[in-house]
């Protein structure tokens, strides 16, 4: 099976994208009988490129700027892909411009993978209807842990188990700021600077210091695998930011680290809860343990107690990777459908 593809957005995950086919390009022929052939690129202000019989990776790798710009609906419209791959910039308060990029790739009947996490966790359900409505895919693993499986191991790893709680650590930054804090002993202000020249925050942090990314990721794990319908402001979201070494170096005395702990859970009355905010947790557990940029994930479930991912040096790559994942579920078939 061939599938012609098209990257909307093509930055440090795009671009990993494009060196993964090539590495990779030969494995998938080989392993699940799967080609996929690129034909068409579009950024916001390096152009966009287009053509049908497939680009060439190793130009596109070394192009800087990729041809005239082009609206980015435009493009869509234009481009006879069979899926598009969406990793343009996150837009954590709407979902906007990628969630009206991703209506439209579907509206033409086009596969989607997203490794953009705002059309997710804000239109989740009506994007996944209208995939359905049109017969083709909306994937989206690489919006929570990047490449580890842990939507693909929640939906079709678990059949029939009721997942009581997902709790983890899904924000790299944040965690890396306070294992700099204890294990460097920095203050809070240098271990943030150190992770911006480190290339992972943001110029702008509050995004991940303040708790809003994970809180999206969240929202993303409670809305696909609990059936719930929260969207990131429903989360009771508390960040880092008050966090001193002192409190750090406290906690570690006392055999404890703070991790910035992500949680949803059933009530008993039904509804699902959403929180994220600092904890103290034993250093030597399954969380207090996770150091750096690794994540990790524990599903608590009624018929496996507590299952748990931990997804060391995540990165673009490992993005990619997720992304590819997905199209391979996508060229087997598989349907991606939710807790209702
Ligand atoms: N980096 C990771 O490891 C990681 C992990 C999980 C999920 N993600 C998600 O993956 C997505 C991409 O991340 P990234 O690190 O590759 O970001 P990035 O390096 O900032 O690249 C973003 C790309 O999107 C393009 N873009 C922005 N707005 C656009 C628009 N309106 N139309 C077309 N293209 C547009 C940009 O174009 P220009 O080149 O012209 O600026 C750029 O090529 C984000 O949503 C991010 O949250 C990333």
């Amino acid at each position: 099976m061939n599938i012609p593809i098209a990257l909307l957005g093509y930055g440090n995950v795009g671009r990993a994208f494009v060196e993964l086919v090539q590495r990779k390009g030969e494995a998938l022929r080989r392993d699940v009988n799967l080609a996929v052939t690129l034909i068409g690129i579009a950024t916001k202000s390096h152009g966009a490129v287009i053509d049908p019989d497939g680009l060439d990776l190793e130009a596109v790798r070394r192009a800087k700027a990729l041809g005239e710009p082009m609206p980015t609906l435009d493009f869509i419209a234009r481009c006879p892909a069979a899926a598009f791959l969406e990793a343009t910039s996150t837009n954590p308060f709407d979902g906007q411009p990628a969630l009206d990029f991703v209506r439209a790739a579907l509206r033409k009947g086009a596969h989607v993978v997203s490794a953009n996490k705002g059309p997710v966790v804000f239109a989740h359900r009506e994007l996944q209807a209208l995939a359905r409505e049109k017969g083709v895919g909306f994937f989206f693993e690489s919006t929570v842990m990047d490449g580890a499986p842990v939507l693909g191991v929640g939906r079709e790893g678990l059949p029939g188990a009721d997942i009581r709680r997902i709790r983890g650590i899904f924000n790299s930054t944040t965690n890396l700021i306070l294992t700099l804090m204890e294990t460097a002993g920095m203050a809070f202000d240098a271990a943030l600077a150190e992770t911006q020249r480190l290339g992972l925050a943001e110029t702008d942090p509050t995004l991940d210091v303040d708790g809003w990314d994970a809180s999206i990721k969240t929202a993303i794990l409670a809305n696909v695998l609990m059936g719930a319908d929260l969207r990131p402001a429903d989360v009771d979201r508390q960040g880092i930011a008050g966090i001193a070494r002192e409190d750090v170096l406290e906690a570690a005395k006392n055999g404890e680290r703070i991790r910035l702990v992500c949680e949803a859970s059933r009530a008993e009355n039904g509804r699902v809860q959403a929180r994220v905010a600092p904890e103290r947790v034993p250093m030597h557990g399954a969380l207090g343990s996770v150091m750096g940029t690794t994540s990790i994930v524990e599903f608590e479930t009624d018929m496996l107690p507590c299952l748990t991912i931990v997804e060391h040096d995540p990165g673009p790559m490992t993005t990619a990777y997720g992304m590819l994942v997905d199209l391979v579920n996508l060229a087997r078939g598989r349907a991606q459908e939710s807790a209702e």
